[in-house]
């Protein structure tokens, strides 16, 4: 039965969406309804929690069939009045009266504890909030750049990572049909886990992160040796995060939520072009929020089922200040502090980096 003095719990979704969110929400009910709780959605992630309150009653009805449908039945935003990140691992401090608004508005809705799966800015304002109010809440690990550090995977990521190969797969056939250089931009922000893992597993030939500075000269040298090597065509896949020509690719800077990145591959087909005028025939792809939509993948959605069993497992434990966190195979938690205190990025000696390196991938990067 339900412990001591939670008995409703709050559940919300915040920051961009991805594949599993749903199938998130659908464990937490199902698993929690026998064992004594009773649930409400937050809508539209911490702005639902602020004035005015948006709330949904949740129940094991309306959570049936929604577990393999991409996206979030409970809606969501990556900026606002609860924005909480600025940068790599830059905080911003939400304004108190914000935070005690929270905690005011769970109290006259009879929430007793929150469930709040989201990235590092979701989970930074999570932390706060416990912080100044003492609310209690646990966390579950949800970005498709999986750059959080207290999990080794976070759920949306494999989705993503397949959803970047089986374009790869498309764009392999233009190109050589072409001989083209293709430029195909991922998401990855901070974090190149996506280009990596998309990249390899989808064929590329070059793959830049955020994380390994390159050099444009360099990468137009592969190409012409891949070139004189009767490798007509290449694929290159960046990150929307990585460093053309030393700086990041931005769009537009919001005044409430990190900047919007984008250009990247577009960046470096220009660089590439300058120091190589007219060697190459190039074209840019951004796959952009397709990585983000759509149905999880089996992976995602097996994570995605166990996720939100162990977070509603945590609050009956009462382990409250932890996100639930996949650890060497097992489930188990780590403190929120934790888990926002850092990134996860891709370090040299990455396996899976040091093999793209080895097998001759064009990865940036000293040696
Ligand atoms: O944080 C996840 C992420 O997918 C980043 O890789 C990307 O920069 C960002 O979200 C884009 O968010 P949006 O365009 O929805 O604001």
């Amino acid at each position: 039965m339900a412990i001591g003095t939670v008995k409703r719990i709050g559940i919300l979704t915040g920051g961009g969406d991805c594949a599993g969110l749903n199938a998130v929400i659908s464990s937490i009910v199902r698993a929690g309804g026998p064992m004594g709780y009773e649930f409400v959605g937050i809508l539209k992630g911490w702005e639902g929690i602020l004035d005015p309150p948006m709330l949904k009653p949740l129940d094991v009805k309306n959570v049936r069939g929604i577990s393999h449908v991409g996206g979030t039945m409970l809606r969501t935003t990556n900026h606002g009045r609860f924005a909480a990140k600025i940068g790599e691992g830059g905080a911003s401090r939400i304004p108190d009266e914000i935070l005690h608004s929270v905690a005011r508005n769970m109290q006259a809705n009879d929430i007793d504890a929150l469930i709040v799966i989201g990235g590092d800015g979701t989970l930074s304002g999570a932390h706060q909030l416990m912080e100044l109010t003492g609310m209690k809440v646990v966390g579950v690990p949800k970005t498709i750049d999986n750059d959080l550090d207290g999990t080794d995977r976070s759920f949306g990521f494999s989705s993503a990572v397949e959803i970047v190969r089986e374009e790869l797969n498309r764009v392999h056939t233009t190109a050589a049909s072409h001989d083209r250089v293709m430029f195909v931009e991922t998401m990855g922000r901070h974090a190149g886990w996506i280009a990596l893992y998309g990249g390899l597993a989808g064929g590329a030939n070059a793959i830049l992160l955020p994380e390994f500075p390159f050099e444009p000269a360099d990468l137009a040298d592969f190409l012409r040796n891949r070139v004189k090597e009767g490798k007509l065509s290449s694929v290159i896949v960046v990150a929307e995060g990585a460093h053309v020509g030393g700086a990041l690719s931005t769009k537009k800077t919001k005044v409430d939520g990190e900047a919007q990145l984008g250009g990247a591959a577009e960046r470096l087909m220009a660089a590439v072009e300058n120091c190589a005028p007219n060697e190459f025939e190039m074209r840019t792809v951004v796959l952009g929020h397709t990585q983000r939509g759509g149905s999880p993948n089996a992976e995602d959605h097996i994570l995605a089922r166990a996720y939100g069993v162990a977070a509603i497992d945590a609050v009956h434990a009462g382990e409250f200040g932890c996100m639930v966190s996949f650890r060497h195979g097992k489930m188990t938690a780590v403190s929120i502090a934790q888990a926002v205190g850092k990134l996860k990025l891709v370090t040299p000696d990455d396996p899976v980096y040091s093999a793209a390196k080895k097998i001759g991938l064009y990865m940036g990067g000293k040696g």
